[in-house]
C-alpha cells in the first residue's frame, strides 16, 4: 500500500502545494474533523475526479464547539483515517496542532450574518463563527482550486459559500450530496455515539423529513406539518427536538409556504447525540 505524507504545520502544507502548483497541478481540498466515514470518502472521490491533487485536512476545531458540547469526546482515529485517505487516493493529509492553527495571541474571527440567524446558528451560538474562521484559514493556507463539503451540513455549506464569495477567496466551493445508510440515516461521525436502541430510532428522522416534505409539496399547511413532525420525533424516542423548519435554500430564512429551492431542516437529540438532516421540498 502506498503511504500518505502528513503535513503537521502550515509551512509543510504550503511547500507541498507550491511544488504541485509549479507543476501545473490543480488542487482539491477536503476539510474534515476526522473520524472519517463514507460521506467523507464521497468528498474525496469527488475531489479526486475533479483535481490532479487531493489534500484532506483533519482538525478537530475547538472554536466551533460550545460549552458542554462534545469537543473532549469527539472521536479521534488518525491511523484509521489515514488508511481511508490512502484508499481514496489522497495525496496529502494536513493535520495541524491546535497551536499551529490558533497560536498565542490569535484574535481574529470570521462572522457570516443572515445565514447563521436560524437553525443551528440560533441553537449553537458561536458555532458558525468557529466554522467560518477555521475554514477561511484552511482555504487561505491551502489555496485550493476547489473545496468539498457535504450537503448534510447544508447551513455550513451555505455559510462557506458566502464567506468565500465575500472575502474573494478564489476557490470553488462544491457541495456533495449526503451519503445515507440503507435505512436513510445520514452518515455522521457522531452516529458512533448511538446505542443500539438509539440507532434503531435514528432513521425516523430522515423518514419523517421525507414524509413532511412530500406533504408540504402536496399543499399541506406548513405550521401543522412542522408541529406534527416534531411530535412524531418525540413519540419515536427523540429526547429533544431543536427545530423542524422550512427555509429557503439560499438565505436560510423561515418560510410559511414552500418556494422553489426550499428545504426542510431538522435537528434532534437522541440521548447525548445530536442529529441533523435536511431534505428538499419540491
Ligand atoms: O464539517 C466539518 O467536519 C467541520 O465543520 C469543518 C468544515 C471541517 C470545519 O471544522
Amino acid at each position: 500500500m502506498r503511504d500518505l505524507p502528513i503535513a503537521r504545520d502550515i509551512a509543510q502544507l504550503r511547500a507541498r502545494v507550491a511544488a504541485w502548483r509549479r507543476a501545473g497541478d490543480s488542487i482539491g481540498l477536503v476539510p474534515t474533523m476526522g473520524a472519517l466515514h463514507d460521506g467523507h470518502v464521497a468528498l474525496a472521490d469527488r475531489a479526486r475526479a475533479e483535481n490532479r491533487r487531493v489534500v484532506a485536512t483533519i482538525f478537530v476545531n475547538p472554536t466551533q464547539f460550545g460549552p458542554g458540547e462534545d469537543l473532549g469526546a469527539y472521536p479521534r482515529d488518525e491511523a484509521g483515517d489515514v488508511a481511508k485517505l490512502i484508499a481514496a487516493q489522497c495525496d496529502l493529509l494536513f493535520a495541524p496542532s491546535a497551536d499551529a492553527m490558533y497560536p498565542a495571541g490569535f484574535a481574529t474571527s470570521v462572522q457570516v450574518a443572515e445565514l447563521t440567524q436560524h437553525l443551528c446558528g440560533a441553537m449553537r451560538p458561536g458555532h458558525f463563527t468557529g466554522v467560518a474562521t477555521v475554514v477561511t484559514k484552511l482555504l487561505l493556507q491551502a489555496m485550493p482550486d476547489r473545496a468539498y463539503f457535504g450537503e448534510k451540513d447544508f447551513q455550513q455549506l451555505q455559510v462557506i459559500r458566502r464567506l468565500a464569495a465575500d472575502l474573494d477567496i478564489p476557490a470553488e466551493i462544491v457541495g456533495v450530496p449526503t451519503v445515507r445508510e440503507p435505512d436513510g440515516l445520514a452518515l455522521s461521525s457522531r452516529n458512533r455515539y448511538l446505542s443500539t436502541a438509539e440507532r434503531a430510532v435514528a432513521a425516523t428522522l430522515p423518514r419523517l423529513l421525507r414524509e413532511a416534505a412530500a406533504a408540504l409539496s402536496s399543499g399541506a399547511p406548513v405550521d401543522a406539518t412542522l408541529r406534527t413532525a416534531t411530535a412524531r420525533l418525540v413519540a419515536a424516542g427523540f429526547s429533544k427536538v431543536d427545530y423542524v423548519a422550512l427555509c429557503d435554500g439560499a438565505r436560510l430564512q423561515p418560510l410559511d409556504h414552500p418556494v422553489a429551492g426550499s428545504r426542510l431542516f431538522a435537528a434532534a437529540h437522541l440521548g447525548r447525540t445530536r442529529l441533523i438532516d435536511n431534505w428538499p421540498v419540491a
